[in-house]
């Protein structure tokens, strides 16, 4: 059987970082209250002239690095982005130029913090469409520069980053096993930015009210947070006739240290098989999964063969798994 196998990760943080010590200054908050509620420690901040397409365009050049490949072998990117670098055009087609890669069609998927898990499940259909393909995902975000400075119960939360994988077709075990997305629209305000789009044009009212940064009913998306990465966590173990002893390697969506506790408990997932990096990176949304696959790819973790679970949710209210055979 051919499967869309991961033949090589690429990931990329600014280098700025900002403690919970330094956000104490900022807001009425604590490195006690942030470490102790979120499990976050420290977030990686870009500069004022950097672009998400920057941070993705690091990311797939240290992904190409690791395959040997060179840009024009790309047949696909196709980036998760919540924080594009303009509403258009799309992120994926920034960074294409950025490398050169001249082949590709390049698009963005916009599905919250699960549009990575969305990027994997269309590059597993374009590479069963034809094996040969090389394609390009990629999680990348600029969370900080949508993040109301002022809110202390969102701004403790979030970082920048991004992660690169590339997948192409191999007969055998190894490679993609399943994808499983859904979605509740009806949840939607929960975790919305209200300003910059159709519904409320920029304007100087949409500035002063703020309503170009993350608006979240926190406590509400916590419960629904934690129901859907462990309902949609069983239902891949499910789909492929597996238990939680035969996933080597867990990798949730890292938006809270508590939410990912939660849901692991609620399916009797070990936490000693689940990553954990939100302590150093915070809530970089769709670009959480790719930076720590990427972390754990490098660290020589794998070997070949492990099954590793992915999950994760976010705005919309979306969510999604999917299961891989490294
Ligand atoms: N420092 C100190 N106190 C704070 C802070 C802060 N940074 N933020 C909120 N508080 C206060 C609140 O004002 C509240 O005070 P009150 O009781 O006097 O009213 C108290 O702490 C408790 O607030 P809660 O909101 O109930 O705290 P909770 O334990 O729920 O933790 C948190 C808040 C961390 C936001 C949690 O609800 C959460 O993680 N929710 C999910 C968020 C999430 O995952 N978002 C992203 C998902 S999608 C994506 O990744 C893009």
């Amino acid at each position: 059987m051919i499967r869309s196998r991961i033949i090589a990760t690429g990931a990329y943080v600014p280098p700025k970082v900002l403690t919970n010590f330094d956000l104490e200054k900022m807001v009425e908050t604590s490195d006690e209250w942030i470490v102790s509620r979120s499990g976050i420690r420290e977030r990686h901040i870009v500069e004022k002239e950097v672009a998400t397409s920057d941070l993705g365009t690091e990311a797939a050049k240290r992904a190409l690095e690791m395959a040997g490949l060179s840009a024009e072998d790309l047949d696909f990117i196709i980036v998760g982005t919540n924080s594009p670098d303009m509403s258009f055009p799309c992120t994926g087609c920034f960074i294409q130029a950025k490398i050169g890669a001249k082949k590709a069609a390049a698009f963005d998927i916009s599905a919250g913090c699960t549009s990575f898990i969305h990027t994997l499940s269309l590059a597993d259909k374009f590479i069963k469409e034809d094996p040969r393909r090389k394609v390009m995902v990629l999680g990348a975000e600029i969370m900080s520069k949508i993040t109301d400075w002022t809110d202390r119960g969102t701004c403790v939360l979030f970082g920048d980053g991004a992660g690169a994988l590339i997948l192409t077709g191999e007969e055998g075990d190894r490679g993609i096993l399943s994808t499983h997305l859904h979605s509740d629209g009806a949840l939607w305000e929960l975790l919305y930015m209200p300003g910059g789009g159709s519904a409320n044009p920029s304007s100087h009212e949409t500035v002063e009210k703020r309503m170009h940064c993350i608006k979240m009913a926190g406590n509400q998306l916590f419960k629904v947070a934690v129901r859907a990465l462990a309902d949609v966590s069983a239902e891949a173990l499910k789909f492929n006739g597996l238990t939680s002893e035969d996933i080597d390697l867990m990798i949730p969506h890292q938006a809270n240290m508590r939410i990912i506790e939660a849901a692991a408990k609620m399916i009797n997932f070990p936490m000693e098989k689940v990553f954990i990096d939100i302590d150093k990176y915070g809530n970089t949304s769709s670009a959480t999964i790719p930076i720590a696959l990427d972390e754990v790819n490098r660290a020589g973790r794998f070997k070949g063969g492990e099954k590793i679970l992915l999950c994760s949710f976010g705005t919309g209210v979306t969510w999604g798994s999917a299961v891989i055979q490294w």
